[in-house]
């Protein structure tokens, strides 16, 4: 029997990139967006092998209902990728931006991860992984709402791998920390290092596949996050980002 995954936010960029991927190996998997033409062109490609959920990961009850649903319609979850997330330069420091931000990677990202958590707790382990940022180490000016949020999503994450790891080490979760990846979101001025995103998603897949707890993409943005870690505040707070 094929292995099941869930890719929440499969419509484009990683997201979409690791449910093709998964298919490839052979997995099921259900993919969710809320632009339902594109969730529909993915699965013309290969149409036995995807399931569309469209949703808004906003819309809280109704995201805990779809993800049951899909969930009986895959007949069990071995995977769950998080890759739902949205992130603008916000100069001016407008207050919409700001809000809606928070609104999809911090009460979005808990809805679904959470759900993602317990369902596994109930079905004895599985894998749950999450597209969190190199730019959650610390707080860039050029999109406040944006680090703190993803500062968010690393520090949930570590609870939750604490958490399954005292209560009996089956589940996995897995950080991914990307630098820059070539999709729409990555793409902007004074990007650099850019990853195509199919070796992303290879590089992804892998560090799930080995139950990896924290994994940068691609391997040298490590380094940029262990100086971003490093750098003293004083400095730190000098550079134009
Ligand atoms: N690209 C990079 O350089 C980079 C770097 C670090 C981290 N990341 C993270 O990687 C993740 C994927 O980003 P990406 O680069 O692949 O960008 P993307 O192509 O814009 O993909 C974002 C995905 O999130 C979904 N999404 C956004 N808001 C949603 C909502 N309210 N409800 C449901 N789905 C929603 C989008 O689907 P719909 O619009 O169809 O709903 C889309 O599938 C994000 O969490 C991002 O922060 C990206």
């Amino acid at each position: 029997m094929s292995k099941k995954a869930i890719v929440v936010g499969a419509t484009s960029g990683i997201g979409r990139g690791i449910a093709e991927l998964l298919v490839s190996r052979g997995y099921t998997v259900g993919i969710t967006g809320r632009r339902e033409h594109l969730l529909n062109e993915i699965k013309a490609s290969s149409p036995a092998s995807f399931i569309v959920s469209t949703f808004d990961i906003n819309d809280t009850e109704n995201v805990l209902e779809k993800l049951e649903d899909l969930a009986l319609k895959l007949g069990g979850v071995d995977l769950f990728v998080l890759s739902s997330g949205v992130g603008k330069r916000n100069k001016d420091l407008d207050l919409e931006p700001e809000l809606s931000t928070i609104m999809t990677n911090v009460t979005g990202f808990t809805t679904a991860v959470n759900w993602a958590y317990k369902y596994f707790e109930k079905a004895g382990g599985g894998k749950l992984a999450s597209i969190s940022s190199i730019a959650g180490t610390r707080g860039f000016g050029l999109s406040p709402s944006y680090s703190a949020s993803k500062s968010y999503q690393i520090k949930y994450l570590e609870a939750l791998r604490q958490k399954a790891k005292t209560s009996g080490g089956k589940i996995s979760v897995t950080d991914i920390r990307p630098g820059f990846v070539d999709t729409a979101m990555g793409n902007g001025d004074g990007a650099f290092w850019i990853a195509p995103v199919e070796k992303a998603s290879k590089q992804i897949v892998k560090a799930i596949d080995n139950k990896r707890g924290v994994v940068f993409v691609t391997k040298r943005w490590r380094i940029i996050s262990i100086l971003l870690r490093l750098m003293p505040r004083p400095i730190f707070e000098r550079l134009k980002f």
